[in-house]
């Protein structure tokens, strides 16, 4: 077996092991994560850092009250990637108020759950999410 075929052994024992862990939602977005990267001049930014110790931002773009863009980093793990794309998805589309209402439990039901050690990487994005809302509303009250 040369290294190359090696190699490519190895990575697909991974996949086959992540994907009896994780769901097919998720690996999904850990292939392809949606909406990375910032936004020029948002609405709404939020940054919280993890007890975990990973950080996360969130970029919003508002108008009349509803999320019409939204975009994420993070420098956690790979399933804090997942759950910080899962919230931009979700949230795009919805009003602020809507968007608020997104916390731990609905992005890990939107995912098709995580295990136990990672379900805290969705709380960080929640919490991202809702950070950058509230950065939003005191902008909307003022009608800038
Ligand atoms: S381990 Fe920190 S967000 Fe996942």
């Amino acid at each position: 077996m040369t290294g190359d075929e090696w190699v490519g052994e190895l990575q697909d024992k991974v996949i086959r092991d992540m994907k009896r862990i994780y769901s097919p939602k998720v690996m999904k977005l850990w292939k392809n994560p949606q909406n990375a990267g910032s936004l020029d001049y948002p609405d709404g930014y939020g940054q919280v850092t993890g007890p975990c110790g990973d950080t996360m931002q969130v970029w919003l773009r508002v108008q009349a009250d509803v999320i019409i863009d939204a975009t994420f980093w993070t420098d956690g793990c790979g399933t804090s990637v997942v759950c910080a794309s899962m919230v931009t998805v979700m949230a795009k589309g919805k009003t602020l108020e809507e968007a608020a209402r997104i916390d731990q439990q609905s992005v890990l039901d939107e995912l098709g759950g995580l295990p136990e050690e990672d379900r805290h990487c969705a709380l960080l994005a929640a919490n991202t999410l809702r950070e950058a809302i509230g950065c939003v509303r005191p902008k909307l009250a003022k009608g800038s």
